[in-house]
């Protein structure tokens, strides 16, 4: 029971503090200045409020990065300052960004006390190690992401500041082990618990999934299986949920190891950075691997996304990737049958506007309220305190459901692997399994497929994307000419109909965002969407969404790229992108 003292620390503004879609993410060499994190954090409890702050308790942890265990202890130590009753910390400060919304909706304290809201230490995809990326966010009472209203607060705050509250004398808590530290200062008494990182997730699962379901899958003979979390905080919870619960094989976790810089690869479980498991479900032909396993995902950094793919011993590749777009719709359109969590039925489905159209089509099927809204997860997480929404989805590989406030990897994964058994469920003794690509193309052909891909430019001169965007948006006003250009470079595709910036207004509490994305609607439905990045470090990033939909059932085998290769043509020359970005090529193509 050590005692501490409150020292008033003199500091001053920090430019560049303002958080982007997921909180504040900057290099470690940044975060590591005199005073920046604290600055931020005291500006996050100022504008939370000392009220609130005062005998409060909140999650600190995040998916293990390199600065993290740094961190947690300055905020361990400002939070004690600033009159907060106790925080709760994941052992050796991991916790998944859905675990920690799952903590803070979920979990009890010993002495009944439950979770007012939660520092999340992660810059989720991005890359991790002294050189790389550290971010921190502020999650609030109801598991989600804190809404504009407080970030903009902080953000204003932090260029104000003059002080911050650190306590003096409070040791260095070991996080490494499961326990509970007190302390006393000022405003009485401090605790530190240090927690399981992964029973509250797991208890959670359970109560979604039906368990011995997918267990029968996983352990058929038949059905092989392989996660990748890429060194990141998935690998908390892999473990224990595949192999200690389901009867997954140990084989079957790759890089399942969290690590601080994420062993130096790239946390983003897309073709391009999930190398591993894309190889191990089998590259191409001259990479034969006999026999790759029937169900491959990967999960990011802090384990809100996810890519789910299945194995395929034909055409012209042994992969079969499943869109994210289609993996949501999928999901939607199986829930109620496969998952017991969702048996009463849907409440509604939302998408992000640069995300195919694939749900739309399963709405109207199934007579669901449907929503469409701009990239980023709070805006599903308004809809779902409303009790409007159960399933949602973003084509940045991020699906989830109204069981936390944030997109959820692993909950995805078992999603896919509750559909499969259930559609296996008379099949386990059978010659062949019902696979992924088989629910997929069986998707398609119920409601069609929409052809989908993106093209990302990383980190491309900032001022010469934001030119690329002010044409796109000038062009927009006369869409003679812009029919005009298209015609001029591939004549077969359909006429522009609708041009537009997405712009959205909340059905919950009224709020209006504009500039969500220039879109080129067309007369097939197809759609060209041009978007800034709102989550890179450094420069700019163009996304470039491309979709077309097919309901024809003798062309929805094509191959993406091929589909869409004049779309795709199109687009690159009516944004003139590589005048304005100096760019031949894309740096990733999902
Ligand atoms: C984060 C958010 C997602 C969002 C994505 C967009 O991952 O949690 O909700 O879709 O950022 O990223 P972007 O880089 O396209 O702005
Ligand atoms: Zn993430």
């Amino acid at each position: 029971m050590g005692a501490f003292k409150v020292t008033r620390v003199q500091t001053s503004p920090i430019d560049g503090q303002k958080p982007g879609t997921s909180g504040l993410r900057k290099k470690v060499k940044v975060f590591v200045q005199p005073h920046y994190l604290q600055n931020f954090v005291q500006s996050t409890f100022n504008a939370l409020g000392a009220d609130k702050m005062k005998g409060a308790t909140l999650v600190v942890s995040g998916d293990g990065r390199y600065y993290s265990k740094d961190a947690i202890q300055i905020i361990l130590k400002m939070a004690a300052a600033n009159g907060v009753r106790r925080i709760w910390v994941g052992q050796n400060g991991l916790l998944s960004t859905p675990a920690v919304s799952a903590v803070i909706r979920e979990r009890v304290g010993a002495d009944g006390s439950k979770a007012n809201g939660a520092f999340i230490l992660t810059a989720s995809h991005n890359p991790g190690g002294p050189n790389e990326d550290f971010g921190i966010k502020y999650n609030m009472e109801n598991g989600g992401p804190a809404p504009e209203g407080i970030t903009d607060k902080i953000y204003s705050n932090t260029t104000t500041i003059k002080e911050y509250l650190i306590a003096e004398g409070l040791p260095d808590v070991d996080i490494s082990k499961i326990g509970l530290s007190n302390f006393t200062g000022p405003d009485g008494q401090f605790d530190v618990d240090v927690f399981d990182s992964a029973s509250d997730y797991v208890k959670l699962m359970k109560s979604i999934f039906d368990f011995q379901t997918i267990k029968k899958l996983l352990s058929s003979p038949k059905f092989t299986f392989c996660y990748d979390a890429l060194h990141g905080v998935a690998g908390a919870y892999a473990k224990r949920i595949f192999v200690e619960e389901l009867g997954a094989k140990e084989s079957s976790l790759l890089n399942c190891v969290p690590k601080e810089d994420f062993g130096g690869g790239h946390p983003d479980p897309n073709l391009t950075y999930a190398k591993e498991l894309v190889a191990r479900m089998g590259l191409s032909k001259s990479d034969n691997n006999a026999d790759p396993p029937e169900f491959g995902a990967a999960a990011d950094g802090d384990a809100d996304r996810n890519m789910v793919l299945g194995k395929r011993l034909s055409y012209f590749d042994f992969r079969f990737f499943v869109t994210p777009s289609d993996s949501v719709a999928i999901i939607a359109a199986n829930a109620v049958q496969a998952i017991p969590y969702f048996s009463g039925g849907l409440k509604g489905v939302a998408r992000s506007m640069p995300t195919s159209a694939a749900l739309d089509v399963v709405a109207k099927h199934l007579n669901l309220k449907f929503f469409e809204v701009p990239t980023g997860w709070k805006f599903f997480g308004n809809l779902m305190d409303a009790d409007m929404c159960s399933v949602c989805g973003e084509e940045s590989f991020g699906t989830g459901s109204d069981h936390i406030r944030e997109k959820d990897g692993i909950w995805a994964v078992l999603a896919w692997l509750a559909i499969i058994a259930h559609k296996n469920k008379d099949n386990l003794g059978g010659d062949k399994l019902v696979t992924v690509e088989d629910i997929v193309r069986q998707h398609w052909s119920t409601y069609g497929r929409h052809y989908y891909t993106r093209y990302d430019y990383e980190n491309v001169d900032a001022g010469g994307a934001k030119e690329l965007m002010a044409y796109l948006v000038k062009l927009q006003s006369n869409l003679t000419e812009v029919n005009n250009i298209i015609k001029g470079i591939q004549s077969d595709v359909s006429n522009v109909v609708n041009a537009d910036e997405f712009e959205y207004k909340d059905p919950v509490d009224g709020s209006i965002s504009k500039h969500q994305g220039i879109r080129y609607l067309f007369e097939d439905g197809s759609r060209l969407v041009f978007r800034l990045s709102g989550t890179g470090s450094e420069g700019a990033t163009i996304r470039l969404y491309i979709e077309q939909y097919e309901k024809d059932p003798s062309k929805i085998g094509r191959d993406s790229q091929e589909a869409l290769a004049p779309l795709v043509e199109v687009a690159l020359k009516l944004s003139k992108m590589q005048e304005y970005t100096g760019r031949s090529a894309p740096t990733v193509i999902t």
